[in-house]
């Protein structure tokens, strides 16, 4: 080779050096998960109550501890990463962490005091303590140690967060909508302290999703429909809908404060809210029944939780429906599986997302 064409040859080598910088799978080997019942894989059941049949029956066959009739946005995630679906921390048998840690709960929320004890920072100490003691379980080799992630992976692990659905939804049980709204820059600044943690901690690529259209979840239209005016032209309660839209207008600042205060971790911002929206708006167009029924329990007339039954005055309330694959909500609280497949198709491939890189390629800055 002469010199002009080693020189040629040097010069692509580091074009695709910096073309590999650019774009390119990131080979997540794991997934750290913060959040709430959206992305429960097994919490609730673990360390409360066992989330009842019928969830889980479209997928799993049983109950798995999610409140859906399948699988979550967070394990489509898994699946596009070619990792396997997250084991809840706070479940003692049958985990397997090598690839990740669930630390999402049903109910939790960002704040302390809503509905459920773990809130977001109780999450992140679960973490922290998950990791220290994972890395010196796995130094010692005193245990088996293909069921604890590498120490060296946590660093280049996807950092995923979804929650803040149930600050808003604690704030409008207790409070007017004003309060919520003015609520909403302290309910981020936990979150800014909590993503500030994490990357103390090593974490560099965070993947967060902002809260979804509150306002079209069928509870809240069933119990707000009565107020003249209140719906928006598709049918969800508008006002809800407004302060949702505004802790995301909030949350995307956030994220943008944090890329520089932060700047060697990667934080993509994903509109989860406009593929909800977006399937609720066309539910009519993918096959679906009307997007405010849903499945399973019922708050109309009588409210019973999924999984259970009640008969009053004669009617039997709660039964499930029997083809769960054409209702976009599951529980109305909860999507349906297959909701879910189309809402991660949206988000997946980053169309939705602030930069709007796949989540595959979700390490490039
Ligand atoms: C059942 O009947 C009683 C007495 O008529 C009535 O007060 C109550 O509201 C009914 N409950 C439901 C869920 O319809
Ligand atoms: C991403 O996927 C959605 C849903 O399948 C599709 O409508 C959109 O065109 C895709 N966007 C890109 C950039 O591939």
């Amino acid at each position: 080779m002469d010199l002009v064409r080693l020189f040629f040859a040097v010069l692509g080598i580091l074009a695709l050096g910096v073309n590999a910088g650019g774009s390119g799978s990131c080979m997540f080997p794991a997934i750290y998960n913060f959040g709430d019942s959206n992305s429960d894989t097994g919490a609730i059941s673990a360390a409360i109550e066992v989330v009842p049949p019928p969830n889980g029956e479209s997928f799993f066959g049983h109950s798995s501890g999610r409140f859906s009739d399948g699988r979550l946005i967070i394990d489509f995630i898994a699946e596009k990463l070619q990792l396997p679906y997250l084991s809840p921390y706070l479940d003692s048998l049958g985990t397997n962490f090598r690839h990740g840690a669930n630390f999402a709960t049903g109910g939790s929320s960002i704040r302390p005091g809503g509905y459920s004890p773990f809130h977001l920072g109780i999450q992140v100490s679960q973490f922290i303590r998950f990791k220290s003691q994972s890395i010196a379980l796995y130094k010692q080799h005193s245990s088996n140690t293909q069921r604890l992630p590498r120490p060296e992976d946590f660093s280049k692990a996807l950092y995923t967060i979804d929650i803040g659905q149930n600050d808003l939804a604690f704030g409008f049980q207790h409070g007017t909508i004003q309060q919520v709204q003015a609520s909403i820059p302290d309910i981020l600044t936990q979150l800014d302290q909590a993503m500030n943690k994490l990357y103390k901690e090593g974490a560099r690529f965070f993947w967060v999703h902002n809260t979804g259209p509150h306002g079209c979840l069928p509870y809240n239209v069933i119990y707000d429909k009565s107020k003249p005016g209140n719906l928006d032209r598709i049918g969800c309660v508008k006002p809800t809908n407004e302060v949702a839209q505004e802790f995301n207008r909030q949350l995307k600042n956030s994220v943008l404060h944090l890329r520089k205060q932060l700047p060697l971790a990667v934080f993509t911002y994903v509109d989860v809210y406009s593929a909800k929206y977006t399937v609720i708006s066309n539910a009519k167009n993918e096959g679906f029944v009307d997007p405010f029924d849903f499945c399973c329990g019922s708050y109309k007339g009588y409210h019973i939780d999924c999984g259970k039954k009640a008969i009053v005055n004669g009617t039997v309330y709660g039964n499930p429906c029997n083809n769960p694959s054409r209702h976009i909500s599951w529980d109305g609280i909860h999507y349906s599986q297959a909701a879910n497949i189309l809402l991660a198709n949206q988000i997946i491939n980053g169309s939705l997302s602030d930069p709007p890189v796949s989540i595959t390629e979700a390490c490039h800055g």
